[in-house]
């Protein structure tokens, strides 16, 4: 039996100061522009910097990049104090960053041969950049496509499972990332990249998504939360000691630099947890629509991105351009962006968010002219910046820049 628990089901309205004045700003400052667009709003952005800084009671954060997917904005966070190093998702993504950040984790193992061999011919870029493996086969991959040199050693990253397994593994909690999941395992991999010639350990990362990835508060289905909390109290006694184990033991065969855990949504309790020497995050600057359901955290939203209304149905009912920017994982009405802007707009249930064009239904729709704008929250964060070649970036109500996300950089890394 597998209990999957999904991030996020529901969520409560976003903490919007005063709602009305925010969007009455920023339809000013973007009132010469034509939706569809997105913008950050710098202000909310640098206060959720502060807001996660302060939680992480004095860890440094790792910046997680797929969360941003915009350098620009990754130079802002990073220029903050508390910040420290990146946390990529693909590597070549990570050899690409490495040209301008010089501590590069990438979280997820790589299967890609060219970009391994570029990163084991390049010093520069082997001192930077630091690659993730959880198994043996990778260790062989890597030797294989790469036949990495002494002289010149790769950076490893072990990943340590963080998942709950309950009555024996029959129960599976949390996502299905890392094989390595108990000490011993651990330490007979530290053991094993230690024989080999041309890497080195350096770090040990662990994300509980179980605690980072769902929501906690109010906001997630009545019924549920509770279990949800029941579950994390659980889960964190469970991971503290499984880590401190693992940190424990993979210290004692290897010298690591720094042990990586945690999300915006555990920055709380993974800093609490004395093995852990850096958390890290990255959707908490955005703050997206699914993180308006966690009570350890409530950052301003501060990523938006505006639709124009091109025609009226019938009375009750207006229509937008596009608006199916749907968000990964589970498939489910949470992972459609919320409808933010003017209140009370909702879809309709036999059309959700669609391709081309996306009817909306409320009390507010009967006062949307042609042309005017709705205003909306991706559910996640980065890959609201998959959908725009660029980010209006907003401060003090004008806009105060325009910044090219990745894909405005002409890169899908994943
Ligand atoms: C390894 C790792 N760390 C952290 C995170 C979460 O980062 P955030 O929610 O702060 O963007 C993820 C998200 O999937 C992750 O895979």
């Amino acid at each position: 039996m597998g209990l999957d628990i999904a991030p996020g089901l529901g969520s409560t309205e976003p903490v919007l100061g005063s709602t009305d004045c925010l969007f009455a700003e920023l339809d000013r400052a973007t009132a010469k522009l034509q939706p569809p667009f997105a913008v950050v709003e710098l202000g909310a952005f640098d206060t959720n910097a502060a807001i996660l800084r302060r939680n992480a009671l004095g860890k440094p954060l790792r910046l997680v990049s797929k969360s941003l997917r915009c350098r620009a904005l990754m130079r802002r966070a990073l220029a903050q104090p508390g910040f420290k190093g990146v946390l990529a998702y693909t590597l070549p993504e990570a050899l690409w960053l490495a040209e301008e950040f010089d501590d590069v984790l990438v979280a997820y193992p790589t299967a890609n041969a060219d970009a391994l061999r570029h990163l084991a011919g390049d010093e520069e870029l082997a001192r930077r950049v630091t690659i993730m493996v959880d198994s043996v086969e990778h260790l062989d991959h890597l030797r294989e496509a790469a036949a990495p040199v002494p002289g010149r050693p790769l950076r490893l990253c072990l990943e340590l499972d963080m998942s709950l397994d309950l009555l024996g593994g029959r129960v599976h909690i949390g996502a299905h990332r890392s094989p390595v999941h108990t000490p011993e395992q651990a330490l007979a991999m530290a053991h094993e990249i230690d024989k080999r010639p041309g890497v080195r350990l350096v770090g040990l990362m662990g994300y509980e998504s179980q605690i980072a990835g769902v929501q906690d508060g109010p906001g997630s289905a009545k019924l549920k939360y509770p279990l949800v909390r029941l579950m994390q109290r659980i889960s964190r006694a469970e991971l503290a000691e499984r880590r401190a184990e693992a940190v424990a033991a993979v210290r004692s065969a290897a010298d690591i630099e720094f042990v990586n855990g945690g999300g915006t949504g555990s920055v709380v309790s993974t800093a609490a947890d004395p093995s852990v020497t850096e958390i890290a995050a990255g959707s908490g600057l955005y703050s997206p629509a699914l993180f308006d359901g966690y009570r350890s955290i409530r950052p301003l939203p501060a990523a938006f991105f505006a639709l124009p209304v091109v025609r009226r149905p019938r009375p009750g009912i207006v229509t937008a351009l596009g608006g199916g920017w749907t968000a990964s994982g589970v498939p489910g009405w949470d992972r459609l962006p919320k409808p933010t802007f003017p209140r009370g707009l909702s879809y309709t249930r036999t059309e959700g968010a669609g391709e081309v064009q996306t009817p909306l239904r409320g009390r507010a729709a009967d006062e949307l002219a042609l042309g005017s704008r709705v205003w909306m929250r991706h559910a996640k964060a980065g890959e609201l910046a998959e959908r725009v070649n660029t980010l209006q970036l907003v401060a003090a109500g004008r806009i105060v820049d325009e910044v090219p996300t990745y894909r405005g950089e002409g890169f899908a890394f994943a």
